[in-house]
C-alpha cells in the first residue's frame, strides 16, 4: 500500500485508505458487507436533513454492473472491471436552487468517504470516480430529472499477488501518493498564517 505520511498518526482506517486499481478480478464482496457499505453511506451527514443521495448497486457480473462498466471513461474502464461491486452514486440537480445544489454535491461526498471508509474496515479498498458518462448513466438506470448521477465507487479487493495486476496498472498504483504539506492548507488568525 503506497504510504500516507502524516505529522501524527491518524486512525488507520483513514492511513490505510487510498484509490487502488490493481483488484483482485475474482473477488467478490457479500450482502452483508455490501450492505454495511451502503448502510455507511446512509448514515451520511445530510445537510437541512433532506437525505438526497441514492445509490444503484452492481455486483460484478450482474446486469447492473455490465451497465455502469459501459458509460465509464477508457481510463477507467481499464481497471475498474475488476472490482466486486460498482455503486453509482446520485444527488439533487436542481440548479436554480444553488443551497440544495451545492449541498446535495456535499452530501454525496460525504456519502462517498463514509463508503470507502466502511469498506476499507471491510478489508476492501474503495475508489470514487468521476469518470464516465452522467448524461448516459441517468438515462440507462432512468434517474428522476431532479436527481443526477455525481460520482461511481468501485469497491474491490487489492490484488494479493501483484504480479497478476497488468503492468500498466502496476505501475499507476506505484505512484508515490502526494499531499500539499499541513501548513500549506490549514491557517489560523490570517489566511497564509500555518495553524501551528
Ligand atoms: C470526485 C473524485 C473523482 C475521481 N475520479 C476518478 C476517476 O474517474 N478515475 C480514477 O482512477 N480516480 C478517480 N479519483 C481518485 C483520485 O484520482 C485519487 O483520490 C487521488 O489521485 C488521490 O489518491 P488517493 O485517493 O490514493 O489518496 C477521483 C477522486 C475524487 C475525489
Amino acid at each position: 500500500m503506497p504510504e500516507t505520511s502524516t505529522r501524527v498518526d491518524v486512525h488507520p482506517l483513514i492511513a490505510e485508505r487510498w484509490s487502488a486499481r490493481g483488484y483482485d478480478p475474482t473477488a467478490v464482496i457479500d450482502d452483508d458487507d455490501l450492505t454495511a457499505i451502503l448502510e455507511a453511506g446512509r448514515w451520511a451527514p445530510t445537510w437541512g436533513g433532506l437525505a438526497p443521495v441514492r445509490f444503484v448497486v452492481g455486483r460484478r457480473g450482474d446486469e447492473t454492473f455490465e451497465a455502469l462498466t459501459a458509460v465509464m471513461k477508457r481510463g477507467n474502464r481499464t481497471w475498474a472491471p475488476a472490482a466486486a461491486a460498482l455503486i453509482l452514486v446520485c444527488t439533487t440537480n436542481e440548479p436554480d436552487d444553488v443551497m440544495k445544489h451545492e449541498y446535495g454535491a456535499l452530501d454525496a461526498g460525504l456519502a462517498l468517504s463514509q463508503m470507502i471508509v466502511q469498506s476499507v474496515a471491510l478489508g476492501f479498498n474503495g475508489h470514487p470516480m468521476a469518470g464516465f458518462d452522467k448524461t448516459a448513466a441517468a438515462e440507462t438506470f432512468g434517474v428522476p430529472a431532479h436527481l443526477r448521477p455525481i460520482a461511481m465507487l468501485a469497491v474491490g479487493r487489492v490484488a494479493d499477488d501483484p504480479t497478476s495486476v497488468p503492468a500498466e496498472i502496476r505501475e499507476r498504483d506505484a505512484v508515490p501518493r502526494t499531499r500539499l504539506p499541513l501548513d500549506h492548507i490549514a491557517f489560523a488568525g490570517q489566511w497564509g498564517r500555518p495553524f501551528e
